[in-house]
């Protein structure tokens, strides 16, 4: 397993994370239904494989899964961290939703009681919450940490402007900085090159990559025709409005050539080049067998010309104004798109 620092603090987290989407067994999203058993399996095995960072949210499986995640952790505590999240509808009460004060501490207080913990590493907002001023939001979350049941905040599905203005105000009032951003990334949604890549590059932000595997697209498992039930797909359909199917599934066949030449699959390779890309990534999985799949992106080294051609297969036309930026920097000592302060694994 390689290690890389949590945004700009002093710990240091496995380059895989264990995504806890899949746990609980009421199974309200239908995305998996995991029991204590196989959490306790799945857990374990992460253990060993020297993955030290989890991920959840209070919404998953209406708590479930910080339930048996927080129980599976039971013995690792101290040399594991446990993300949470808090911004969804946590209850029936009009005001249990969102990034107000009343319901960032009743949810905070719920989760450490669910993951049966002190505290939680990173907490992070789950969206942007324009129902509630940003300032209510931030002096939640530093009473938190100040009271020591938060290490770290951090936010998911945030825009760059939005995450440039959490940290702007934090900085003004003297608050923790937020150290991670979780956000959707993979070979068929590369959005987040435009504005976001760039800006936690300039703030030292981790980017945590949610759903490398487009839902399980990427495994190569599905077709036009066919979304066997008991899969994502088949289950609930597809999570990504987005997704395109004629040329999505081309460019999964290209993905599974890159896998031929490495004797991989095609859920490794797009693991793969994420890792190469220095990011931490979340893998979920629904079965053991996944989950050891997944893990197998460790081992498989891509070449410089490979994830070229891989970065060549889904490319965004680079939007303005950074082309524009680009054009009037050529010539400097390093591209605009590649800072020196950015950091690799
Ligand atoms: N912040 C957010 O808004 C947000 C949103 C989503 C997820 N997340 C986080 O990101 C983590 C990972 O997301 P994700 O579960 O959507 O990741 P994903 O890797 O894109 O999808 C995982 C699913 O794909 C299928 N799969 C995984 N590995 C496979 C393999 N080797 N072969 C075939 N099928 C495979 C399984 O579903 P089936 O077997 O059912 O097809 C599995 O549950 C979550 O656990 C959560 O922690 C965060």
């Amino acid at each position: 397993m390689k290690y890389t620092p949590l945004g700009n603090t002093g710990v240091d987290v496995s380059v895989l994370a264990l995504g806890a989407m899949t746990f609980g067994s009421k199974d309200t999203w239908k995305l998996g239904g995991l029991g204590q058993d196989l959490v306790d399996k799945m857990v374990s095995r992460a253990i060993d494989a020297g993955i030290n960072f989890f991920d959840t949210a209070d919404v998953y499986d209406e708590g479930e899964s910080e339930k048996t995640l927080g129980k599976a952790l039971q013995p690792y505590r101290d040399r594991v961290l446990i993300a949470t999240k808090v911004r969804g509808k946590s209850g029936p009460g009009v005001n249990e939703i969102g990034l107000s004060r009343h319901h960032i501490r009743q949810a905070v207080r719920q989760s450490l009681e669910r993951l049966g913990t002190d505290w939680v590493d990173l907490y992070q907002f789950h969206s942007w919450d324009a129902h509630v001023p940003l300032d209510e939001s931030i002096e939640a979350m530093q009473d938190l940490v100040e009271e020591g049941l938060v290490n770290y905040p951090g936010v998911s599905n945030f825009t760059a402007w939005q995450m440039a203005t959490v940290q702007a105000r934090a900085e003004e009032r003297g608050f923790s900085r937020y150290e991670t951003a979780q956000m959707n990334y993979s070979l068929l949604n590369r959005d987040v090159e435009h504005e976001i890549l760039p800006f936690l590059n300039y703030s030292k932000m981790s980017l945590l990559v949610w759903s490398p595997l487009h839902g399980g697209v990427l495994s190569g498992k599905y077709s036009k025709d066919s979304k066997p039930p008991g899969t994502r797909a088949g289950n609930r359909g597809l999570f990504f409005p987005f997704f395109d199917e004629k040329t999505g599934f081309d460019i999964i066949e290209r993905v599974k050539q890159v896998g031929k030449e490495q004797d991989a699959t095609p859920a490794q390779i797009a693991l793969s080049w994420l890792l190469s890309k220095g990011h931490i990534v979340l893998v979920g999985a629904k079965t053991m067998e996944q989950f050891e799949e997944n893990l197998g992106a460790l081992d498989v080294n891509l070449s410089s010309d490979q994830v070229g051609k891989l970065d060549e297969l889904t490319r965004h036309r680079i939007q303005y104004p950074n082309w524009m930026i680009e054009r009037q920097s050529s010539g400097r000592t390093f591209p605009v798109s590649e800072p020196p302060w950015t950091r690799k694994n």
